[in-house]
């Protein structure tokens, strides 16, 4: 025990109040600091996991929601303020450095918390669950389709014509003819007509394929039209196609087990015996949602020639299918798919028709989202990225979903087709009617079968009840 004199100060007593303030603003200044580069660190993390699964990046662009900017961002506070706080630290009032430095440090712990939750909500929520064990006729793309014999032909009554825009029965090209194309791959020529009977087909007239195509189901959508959903599974059950392909939005949010297994009992139940093939739409992909896409419909097993599971080439026998990764736009549509796709294309046997499918559609009429100001019509990204190569090597039809419509368009010698309408809600009346629409139906439900014959393709949109709302011919 030091000696306490009276009067005498001791000689230590002035490091006994000193150092110990000095120690704890050295301190503070540190755990601030580090709090807050701890705070990026994870933020960054959390942020560029989230970057790069699979469809995550159209969030970014096509859904510019402010809390997605807070999350991007949110790291820079603590670090910009932390730093703020140093030259404040010769100012004779220190209390504006010390709250600088509290907010710091309380915004690092929140940024530290939220990204951490937000690496749990991607990486657990999406494996929590079990899928249900379903019997389907998955068609993996490293096998193509076996068409199938002596199918029995469709037996659909024809219904009333609820289309808008160009009158039916116009030839809109002829065999050869067309816009001049970059290579001299033969334009596709189209012609639409509105059909008033389902005529028996001549044995010279029967398909060597049947296709059918629908997207945009949206399995958990309180908004979705199961009904017509059903209805449409049983028609394309019953005309028994050589394939269904589903081009995306299965469901409604993909990081839920639940709506994929609400799809998996419905696929189940009504086209189980049915060749079935789907691609990821943009809600399929949400929040980790490729984990559970995979588990359901790429299973281990599956391959494809481009080793991806989001895009590849299916032989289809008469037929060349090419499925191009979009789920909102180019974003995933990097260099080696680029590549890819190129390659694909140049080899496709130019005998063969040559059909393209993706979720995000290319030519369209639509809407500007009131909300966001984002155009959903001729796609601004998609157009430019992939319809020179589709005119240069000469694909027939793009099949697409993503607006919630049918639709026929045509621009030079390329035809598309949306068919974003097996259930989602549909989509506003058009504000915007592309200028290279021929046939459009806003507010229906159903499904496009595109049968393939020698030389033409025959397209027939069809309403939920299988009713013909409109059909064109393709020539290739
Ligand atoms: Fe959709």
């Amino acid at each position: 025990m030091p000696t306490l004199i009276y009067g005498i100060k001791p000689c230590y007593s002035r490091h006994m109040i000193q150092q110990p303030q000095k120690t704890s603003k050295q301190l503070s200044r540190r755990t601030v600091l580090f709090s807050a580069l701890g705070a990026l660190v994870l933020s960054i993390l959390a942020n560029g996991y989230f970057y790069s699964l699979e469809g995550a990046r159209g969030l970014y662009v096509w859904h510019p929601v402010v809390a997605l900017k807070i999350l991007l961002f949110m790291g820079l506070g603590p670090i910009s303020l932390a730093i703020l706080a140093l030259p404040l630290e010769k100012l004779a009032q220190k209390w504006i450095m010390r709250v600088l430095r509290w907010i710091s440090f309380v915004g690092s712990i929140l940024v530290s918390l939220v990204s951490i939750g937000m690496l749990a909500f991607l990486i657990v929520v999406p494996r929590l669950g079990s899928m249900d064990p379903v019997h389907l006729n998955l068609v993996d793309p490293s096998q193509g389709i076996v068409t199938q014999s002596l199918q029995p032909e469709a037996t659909f009554s024809a219904g009333a014509d609820s289309t808008t825009g160009t009158p039916s029965g116009v030839i809109m090209g002829a065999p050869g003819s067309g816009t001049a194309q970059a290579s001299g791959a033969a334009p596709a020529a189209l012609a639409t007509t509105t059909a008033s009977s389902t005529a028996p087909l001549s044995p010279l007239d029967r398909p060597l394929l049947r296709l059918a195509f629908s997207s945009d189901p949206h399995w958990g959508a309180d908004t979705a039209n199961a009904s017509a959903r059903t209805d449409v599974l049983k028609g394309i059950e019953a005309s028994r196609p050589d394939a269904f392909f589903m081009l995306g939005d299965t469901v409604e949010t993909g990081n839920s087990a639940t709506q994929w297994n609400l799809a998996l009992l419905d696929l189940e139940a009504f086209v189980s015996d049915v060749p079935l093939r789907l691609l990821l739409g943009n809600h399929d992909a949400f929040f980790g949602g490729q984990y559970l896409y995979r588990k359901a419909f790429f299973p281990q097993g599956f391959s494809s020639d481009s080793g991806s599971p989001y895009y590849w080439s299916i032989d289809a026998g008469p037929a060349t299918i090419v499925a191009v990764d979009l789920p909102w736009g180019t974003e995933m549509f990097g260099a080696r798919q680029k590549a890819w796709l190129e390659k694909t294309l140049a080899a496709a046997d130019p005998r063969k028709p040559l059909i393209v499918i993706s979720h995000s559609y290319f030519y369209a009429s639509g809407y500007k989202d009131p909300k966001t100001g984002v155009p959903w019509y001729d796609h601004y990204q998609n157009i430019p990225a992939l319809v020179p190569l589709f005119e240069k090597y000469g694909v027939d039809l793009v099949i697409s979903g993503h607006n919630h419509y049918q639709e026929l368009l045509s621009h030079n010698g390329v035809n598309y087709a949306i068919v974003g309408s097996m259930g989602g809600i549909p989509d506003p009346e058009p504000s915007y009617r592309s200028p290279w629409s021929k046939w459009i139906n806003a507010g229906g439900y159903g499904w496009l079968d595109v049968d393939v014959l020698p030389g033409r393709l025959l397209l027939t949109f069809r309403s939920e009840t299988g009713e013909t709302r409109q059909s064109a011919t393709i020539f290739y």
